[in-house]
């Protein structure tokens, strides 16, 4: 019951998110990654995401930015890849043979330090959509306090072309999400997913283009 409808289904994603969050709780601590080990084994990854405004071909979209995002959230894009929950050619190839400490290792070079911090500066109009995203990406997309798990990327300054894409894929359950498909889906037009990519990439953030001299 309550499923037919969008509400049903985004309370039903919400509360899903809650038991998965309870269940990653009682795992414990994880190991640790050695951030100078990470940006040697990022080298060959450079190629693509170390390069300005770099495009994926058909679709053609920009390679997301990688700088500063969660290293919690890197670890499990990897994984998906890595799984096939997330179908990409090339992302499935670098990530089939990374070992957990290798993921590990990028992930923390790729943070670089302590985790992006949530703010409340908003650039321009909020769109009101963009209030169902604040619970867990905060109203600019640059998170929230809460320590969610699992982690939900930093949206804000992410390229418009990227989020668009990602959420095209989740809406069409290409990408598999239990909360993100819900989200997606009651999205109703292209013109809404749209306005949300573009809000959220326009936003203040710290995301950017990894280079291979940062340390
Ligand atoms: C040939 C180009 C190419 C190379 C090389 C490449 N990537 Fe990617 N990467 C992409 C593209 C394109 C995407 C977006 C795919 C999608 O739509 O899911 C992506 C997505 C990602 C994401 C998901 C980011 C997010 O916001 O969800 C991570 C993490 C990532 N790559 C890490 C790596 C790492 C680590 C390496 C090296 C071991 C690497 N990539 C090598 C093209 C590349
Ligand atoms: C209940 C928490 C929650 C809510 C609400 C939520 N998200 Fe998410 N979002 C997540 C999580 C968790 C992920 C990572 C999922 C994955 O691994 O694919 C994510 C991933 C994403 C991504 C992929 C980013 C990337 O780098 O690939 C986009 C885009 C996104 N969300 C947009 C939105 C938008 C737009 C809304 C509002 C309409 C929204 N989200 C609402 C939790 C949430």
């Amino acid at each position: 019951m309550g499923f037919g409808s969008n509400r049903g289904r985004l309370a039903a994603a919400v509360a899903l998110f809650c038991i998965t969050a309870a269940a990653h709780a009682a795992q414990g601590e994880a190991a640790r990654g050695d951030p100078a080990r990470g940006q040697k084994k990022f080298y060959t990854c450079l190629g693509c995401h170390g390069v300005e405004n770099y495009k994926n071909a058909y679709p053609s979209y920009r390679v997301p930015k990688l700088r500063h995002q969660h290293a919690a959230y890197l670890i499990a894009a990897l994984n998906e890849y890595k799984n096939g929950e997330r179908p990409h050619a090339t992302m499935h190839a670098q990530a089939a043979s990374m070992t957990d400490q290798d993921m590990l290792d990028i992930a923390t070079y790729l943070q670089g330090g302590e985790p992006t911090k949530p703010t409340s500066s908003v650039a321009g109009v909020t769109p009101k959509q963009a209030e169902t995203c604040a619970a867990c990406h905060g109203i600019n997309g640059s998170g929230v306090d809460a320590p969610l798990e699992p982690k939900p990327p930093v949206l804000a300054g992410q390229h418009a072309d990227y989020l668009e894409q990602a959420l095209i894929s989740y809406r069409n359950g290409r990408r598999k999400n239990a909360v993100m498909g819900a989200m997606a889906a009651a999205l109703k037009s292209d013109a809404d997913v749209q306005q949300l990519a573009a809000y959220f990439a326009s936003q203040p953030s710290p995301l950017a283009t990894a280079r291979h001299d940062q340390k």
